[in-house]
């Protein structure tokens, strides 16, 4: 990860989070942990949770506690209580003297969440934070929208490198990763359908594509299903997709998108699978109600739902987000720019947080500029530059003079 690592030496001679706190709730990868050394090596403590209840690597919190001075409070497996707890461990432990964390670091909204409804005594503190996901700065605008977000939070979710890089070419690539890791099927001469074709559906898709799937997208927003049709995909209402696939990919930050009345349609051995951040997309406690039996674990991160007719419908992960539950999420050179972005951000709002009101903010357009560009001179890529004289066309309006 060379960005982070250049990071960390500039970060070491600045220390931007000197004396500061840093409660961060990120998937606990060996990525992550570059990231919470990155942190450390500005100047700040640092806490970690986990953003899901299966996605810790225990071998990588371990090291993070013992070797790198990183308070952990994540294990793989945990259950839905001791997650929300765990996060809020992560806040209390980095609250000194009453005052709670100095920044935070979130991925999908709920350490934010915690603070502002559990914890809410700690908020004085907190200068601001960074999202790391589309659900998460979601849920944020919500929340800022109704007045009751207490402070500024850079969306690094939402800048062009990162959705590029980590929602479309990152998760189209580990979501198939996982697919394939867990049920170990031949993609090529398959029909998968992908529910939602934003940033993480256009890439899952076209690494199905790729891998010789024959894909059909759906979608509600008419210019989504238009840039797929124009991609060559063919594009259905999932009621009438249900019948045809052999995989189902859920990619729409939504809840209950395939239904019992879907899977009541579905062929026997469908596989069904989640990249969206929370589990509620596939109705998981529908597809309990139909079934008569359930097999867990026929293989790892796989369980059979057996229905009244004989037909099995296997569910990958519990529906919990597929590229981290049955692989390891994003490769490093994805998470190399994602979190780049993310500690830039930070640490300008380590010195500007003052300036910002409490709302969603982006994050400022130099900064991914600056992250793409380090990655780009990290793989040996070096582009052209604008001449005075192009500068000076596309500033004037009097074309032709
Ligand atoms: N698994 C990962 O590693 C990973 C990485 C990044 C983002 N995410 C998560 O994936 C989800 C999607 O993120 P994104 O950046 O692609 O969001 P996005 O907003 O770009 O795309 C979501 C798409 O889903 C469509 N949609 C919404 N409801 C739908 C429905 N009922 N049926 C069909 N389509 C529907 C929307 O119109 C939109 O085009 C979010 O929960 C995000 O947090 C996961």
């Amino acid at each position: 990860m060379p960005l982070l690592r250049g990071l960390a030496r500039r970060f070491g001679a600045e220390r931007p989070f000197e004396g500061l706190t840093v409660s961060a709730c990120l998937h606990v990868t060996a990525e992550t942990a570059m990231l919470a050394r990155l942190l450390r090596a500005g100047g700040a403590a640092v806490s970690l949770a986990a953003s899901n209840p299966l996605s810790t690597q225990d071998d990588i919190a371990a090291a993070l506690a013992v070797r790198h001075g990183v308070s952990v409070f994540a294990r793989a497996g945990e259950d839905r209580r001791t997650y929300y707890e765990h996060i809020a461990l992560a806040l209390r432990c980095a609250a000194h003297g009453g005052h709670g964390p100095d920044l935070v670091i979130d991925d999908g909204g709920d350490l934010v969440n915690t603070l502002h409804t559990e914890l809410a005594e700690l908020l004085p503190g907190v200068r601001g934070g960074c999202e790391s996901t589309t659900t998460g700065v979601l849920r944020l605008r919500r929340m800022a929208a109704e007045g009751a977000l207490a402070f500024p939070v850079i969306a690094a979710n939402d800048t062009a490198a990162k959705r590029l890089v980590d929602n479309t070419r990152g998760t189209g690539q580990s979501v198939i990763d996982g697919l394939l890791r867990a049920s170990g099927i031949l993609l090529a001469g398959k029909t998968v359908v992908v529910t939602g074709f934003g940033a993480c559906g256009v890439g899952i898709a076209e690494c199905a594509r790729g891998l010789g799937a024959g894909v059909i997208v759906t979608e509600v927003d008419p210019v989504r299903a238009l840039d797929a049709v124009l991609r060559g995909f063919r594009v259905l209402p999932l009621a009438e997709a249900a019948p045809l696939g052999e995989v189902f990919i859920t990619a729409t930050g939504t809840a209950e998108v395939i239904g019992a009345a879907h899977m009541a349609v579905m062929r026997d051995g469908a596989i069904l699978a989640n990249a969206g951040h929370f589990d509620a997309e596939i109705d998981v406690r529908a597809l309990a109600g139909l079934a008569v039996a359930v097999h867990p674990d026929v293989r790892p991160h796989v369980d059979a739902y057996e229905l009244g007719d004989g037909r099995r419908l296997l569910l990958l992960a519990e529906g919990r987000v597929v590229n981290l539950v049955a692989a390891e999420g994003h490769p490093p050179e994805v998470m190399d720019l994602a979190f780049g972005i993310e500690a830039l951000a930070l640490a300008w709002l380590a010195g500007n947080a003052g300036k910002l009101s409490p709302d969603v903010h982006p994050v400022p357009a130099d900064l991914d500029a600056e992250a793409a560009r380090l990655v780009l001179a990290g793989t040996g890529t070096s582009i052209d530059t604008l001449t005075p004289a192009q500068q000076s066309y596309l500033a004037s309006w009097h074309l032709g003079s």
